[in-house]
């Protein structure tokens, strides 16, 4: 009876609601339209870009629907930040300063490569901050060069203020000389393992790349179940139509909540006998799969009030 007490608690300790981070809207900074639109959309988050998508002679355009956008449109309970230019361009200190006094709460900053460029990014954002009644936004690192994959540790260990971690598959492809278009999911496998390892390890996000056929929604899915596998726990998307496909990619599917309802629910019998590992559906069950089991609740209540 104890064991049983002892079980129910660990359990509910447990539940938890976290901050879901499925999907990864990226809007061109310059196109106020899409912005608008973002507002409508149910991404986890949107991220305004100020980067590759804004051709050079638009980027104070793109500053102009950061200044806006908070103020204009609604956004609900979604997370919305601003991709910055990288910090070696001229363009990085006055996006982010924009960035910063226009209330975003989370940064995500490309190219990263090293350690010494997140503590630039922490420095600048304390000098912009200091003594203001402006929030402090958190860090999302790009990682999208075969450096940025070789310092990944160094570089997600450099700032608490990091909270997500991307992988920037074309731009890697690009410093590996990696030039297939059509490339197959695994010629990238040991980069995002990488970097989902090293997300986990630093209870930091890891966020997969882009997938540019937009009309193919059953690779799109596949893709996002794929990365799902590797410890991923969200991806970018450039479109609206591939904002549900990869949402529900990431919510626990209707067989993993069955089977976690199960797990918990034996397990519950099972302790009344003193059994920490039994018999179910002709596969062996002890506490890791309990364990598992109560992240696919957790995450599906998530998604059920997000
Ligand atoms: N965010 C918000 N709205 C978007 C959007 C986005 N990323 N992409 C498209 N839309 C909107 C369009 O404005 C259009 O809205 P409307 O129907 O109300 O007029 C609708 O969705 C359909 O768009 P569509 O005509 O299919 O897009 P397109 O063919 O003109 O453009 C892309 C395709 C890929 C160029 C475009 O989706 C895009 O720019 N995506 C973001 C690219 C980006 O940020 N890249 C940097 C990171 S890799
Ligand atoms: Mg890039």
């Amino acid at each position: 009876m104890a064991l049983s007490k002892n079980r129910n608690r660990s359990y509910r300790c447990l539940i938890h609601m976290y901050r879901l981070r499925r999907s990864v809207l990226f809007v061109p900074g310059n196109n106020q339209k899409m912005v608008e639109k973002a507002s409508r959309l149910r991404p986890d988050v949107v991220l305004i870009d100020c980067e590759d998508s804004v051709p050079e002679g638009e980027k104070e355009k793109a500053r102009e629907s950061l200044r806006s956008a908070l103020t204009t449109h609604t956004w609900s309970s979604r997370e919305v930040g601003v991709r910055v230019n990288a910090p070696d361009t001229p363009y990085f200190d006055e996006d982010l300063r924009v960035a910063v006094a226009s209330g975003f709460e989370l940064i995500a900053v490309p190219k990263v490569e090293g350690p010494e460029e997140v503590r630039l990014v922490e420095r600048t954002l304390n000098e912009l901050t200091r003594g203001k009644q402006l929030p402090s936004p958190k860090l999302l690192v790009m990682i999208e060069t075969a450096k940025g994959v070789t310092f990944v540790d160094q570089i997600l260990a450099s700032s608490s203020l990091i909270t997500a971690v991307e992988f920037g598959a074309e731009d890697f492809a690009l410093s590996m000389g990696i030039f297939d278009i059509d490339r197959p999911e695994t010629t990238l496998l040991y980069a995002k393992s990488r970097i989902a390892a090293a997300a986990h390890a630093f209870g930091i996000d890891p966020i997969d790349q882009v997938f540019l056929d937009l009309r193919n929604t059953e690779g799109l899915r596949l893709s996002a179940l794929s990365a799902k596998n590797l410890g991923f726990v969200g991806k970018l998307v450039i479109h609206p139509d591939q904002i549900d496909v990869v949402n529900r990619a990431f919510s626990p599917s209707e067989r993993e909540i069955n089977w976690a309802r199960r797990i918990v629910e034996a397990w519950e019998e099972h302790g009344k006998e003193g059994r920490g590992a039994f018999r179910l559906d002709d596969r062996m069950i002890d506490l890791v799969h309990v364990r598992m089991a109560e992240r696919i609740l957790d995450a599906e209540r998530s998604a059920r009030t997000s």
